[in-house]
């Protein structure tokens, strides 16, 4: 009779385990964007009865790497979603990591089989949208361009990654709040998330204060690197931050992403807009699609409401004109950015002017989100993919 009432007792721990194993499902590992369920990150789960009131569940969760800095997240979920389950009162993590077997298993299975790192985005069933944000002159905004506009997609919900491929003078980390480097599961990186978005940038791997003097095939391999060997999970849209001109890394990305279209950033300058067409150019070399032109710092609007334009005006619209004529498709203007303090000003605080949380934003802010908006409806789709000029 005493063995069937401990028959009784361990069974009902055993499906009060399963209850806990079936409530960590809901815990999303914050890099990875998937359930450590699936993950195999929950090593164990036991339960121990108490004297007086609920069970106490021991759950042994692996970590990627034992230094994990979103170690104290995952423990909090963990405990969160345990306590979620009638019967269980308190929770204990106990934290391992993963065997090198267990991480290479981890990698195969992120990269949806392949045991070598490929560029998901150079697959042809990808429907990833890639942008690269180029310019001519250096300088006309392409950063504060690419961290607002990535921001913004993924406040509409899109999922959203930036490479900050400006090995020289790379600000994105800056511009977004993020000052640590990728988790390195081996030869795998989990890219940090700011804002919603995932983000990587050679900045994130060089000390502070030093130069980076790279090759061209070094700047080729690093962005291979970036592009293969992150972890980016299933991205509606892909951002890359040029650095300015028609160098080396634009070429790579040609090479690497084919089917990546080009965003031209210039201010309202006849100079500027000069040298942006050329920059836009390229594309029909590359055989890459322009996307649009995005004029910045169009404008300053003075207290009385009246546009000062400090840098002349037109620039937006003879570029686009210009790119469709020699293209032969329509260019289009996506946008005019005004001048505004508060989007250097949140740029520089790594909060960029997107974020706003009621009340209205900045003119600087409301265009970039504007230009957001116009982009998320191009959509994910496989039509008017230019084919590229390496298949890979
Ligand atoms: N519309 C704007 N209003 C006010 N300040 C702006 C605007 N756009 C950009 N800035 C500021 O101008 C400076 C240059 O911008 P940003 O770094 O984005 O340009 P970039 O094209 O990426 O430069 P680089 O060619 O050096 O990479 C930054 O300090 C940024 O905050
Ligand atoms: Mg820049």
């Amino acid at each position: 009779m005493d063995g069937m009432v401990a028959h009784i007792e361990l069974t009902e721990l055993e499906a009060l385990a399963d209850q806990v194993r079936e409530a960590l499902s809901s815990v999303i590992d914050p890099e990875i964007g998937r359930p450590i369920t699936d993950l195999g990150m929950v090593r164990d789960v036991g339960l121990e009865t108490r004297d007086v009131g609920g069970a106490l569940a021991v759950v042994g969760i692996d970590l990627t790497v034992a230094g994990c800095p979103m170690k104290s997240r995952i423990v909090k979920d963990v405990t969160a979603a345990a306590l979620t389950v009638s019967g269980v009162e308190d929770v204990q993590v106990e934290l391992g990591a993963m065997s090198a077997e267990q991480r290479e298993e981890l990698r195969t299975k992120l990269r949806g089989g392949v045991g070598e790192p490929v560029i998901p985005f150079a697959q042809p069933d990808s429907l990833t949208k890639v942008y690269a944000i180029a310019s001519g002159k250096g300088g006309v905004g392409k950063s504060t361009v690419t961290a607002n506009l990535g921001v913004a997609l993924a406040r509409q919900g899109l999922k959203v990654g930036i490479v900050d491929a400006d090995i020289y003078g790379f600000s994105i980390p800056g511009m977004l709040g993020v000052d640590r480097q990728p988790t390195r599961v081996d030869s795998m990186l989990l890219p940090p998330v700011a804002h919603g978005v995932k983000v990587v940038s050679i900045g994130m791997f060089v000390p502070k204060g030093q130069p980076v003097v790279w090759r061209g095939p070094m700047l080729h391999r690093a962005l291979q690197q970036f592009l293969a060997d992150v972890y980016w999970g299933d991205l509606d849209v892909l951002l890359l931050d040029l650095p300015p001109g028609t160098g080396d890394i634009a070429i790579s990305v040609a090479q690497l992403l084919p089917g990546s279209e080009i965003l031209v950033v210039t201010t309202p300058q006849t100079a500027a807009a000069e040298v942006a067409e050329r920059a836009g150019s390229i594309a029909s070399q590359t055989n890459q699609r322009v996307a649009g032109v995005l004029e910045n710092m169009s404008w300053l609007e003075q207290p009385d409401g009246s546009r000062l334009e400090l840098f002349g005006s037109g620039g937006g619209e003879r570029v686009a004109r210009n790119l469709s004529a020699a293209t032969g498709y329509d260019v289009p203007l996506l946008g005019q950015v005004p001048l505004d303090v508060v989007l250097r000003e949140a740029g520089d605080a790594g909060t960029p002017a997107v974020l706003v949380e009621g009340g209205a934003p900045s003119a600087g802010a409301a265009a970039l989100d504007d230009v957001a908006r116009s982009l998320a409806v191009r959509g994910r789709d496989l039509a008017g993919r230019s084919l590229g000029i390496s298949p890979l």
